[in-house]
């Protein structure tokens, strides 16, 4: 049965990547989140999708050229709507806090890795295994080489490549990489991907689907799972079961 994750936590609706956001997807139904980290200047991992704070907060800035306290300051909420005034860029460690006991799929996409942030895999790593959150957690990056380094600190956790555009031999570069699914962009995804995944046991993590239709179609081929920015919608179609 696919599974549906909430992208940026059900951002749709809330301000992304803010626990409003996740606790919001939770509610849905939602099997899974989506979230994206980076790393502040004074080593903490912080959840905002992009490199800059200026879109998605009051501030201005790169996340690597701030201590986390000014981090924390920051509104993460009003540029979205007034009445999310207040959210925070929320710490990784909060939303393991918050996920810890709940029976959710953290997929943690690494925002450019240590080309960016020395050290990120480390310690991600290290607060996913304090957590204990190993099995439920399942790391992705555009940046495959973060997704080797990982593996290297701890074979254990599980990885997903994520990708734009159709990849040459996606089974072979898998192995390559050693990772354990693909996470295609749902565009890139035909009759030959989803026979070669389902031979080899590989799961499909797709995003960003907010088309319904799609949802229903991307299911009907029984992708593992589907992100979205609408949680709702895609599981009343999974209910619905019109495949
Ligand atoms: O992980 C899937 C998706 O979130 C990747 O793209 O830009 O939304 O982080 P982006
Ligand atoms: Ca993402």
């Amino acid at each position: 049965m696919t599974q549906i994750w909430g992208h940026r936590g059900a951002m749709g609706y809330y301000p992304e990547n803010t626990m409003i956001s996740f606790k919001n997807a939770v509610k849905q139904g939602a099997n899974g989140i989506e979230l994206d980290v980076h790393l502040s200047k004074d080593g903490y991992l912080i959840v905002c999708h992009d490199e800059r704070v200026d879109r998605t907060t009051n501030g201005t800035g790169f996340i690597k050229d701030m201590a986390c306290r000014e981090l924390r300051k920051l509104d993460a909420g009003t540029w979205f709507d007034e009445k999310y005034k207040g959210q925070k860029l929320p710490l990784l460690r909060e939303v393991f806090d918050y996920l810890v006991n709940r029976k959710i799929t953290i997929n943690i996409e690494l925002k450019a890795g240590s080309v960016f942030y020395n050290g990120i895999e480390e310690k991600l790593v290290k607060l996913i295994e304090d957590y204990r959150l190993t099995e439920k957690v399942i790391i992705s990056s555009f940046d495959h080489r973060a997704l080797v380094k990982v593996k290297e600190i701890n074979p254990k956790i599980k990885t997903g490549i994520l990708y734009l555009s159709a990849l040459y031999e996606p089974l072979k570069y898998l192995k390559l990489v050693g990772a354990d699914a693909l996470h295609p962009y749902y565009i890139t995804i035909d009759k030959h991907l989803i026979i070669e995944t389902r031979k080899n046991n590989i799961p499909i993590n797709t995003y960003t689907v907010n088309d319904m239709d799609m949802v229903k179609k991307l299911a009907s081929y029984n992708v593992n799972a589907v992100i979205t920015n609408y949680p709702d919608k895609a599981l009343e179609q999974l209910e619905n079961k019109v495949l």
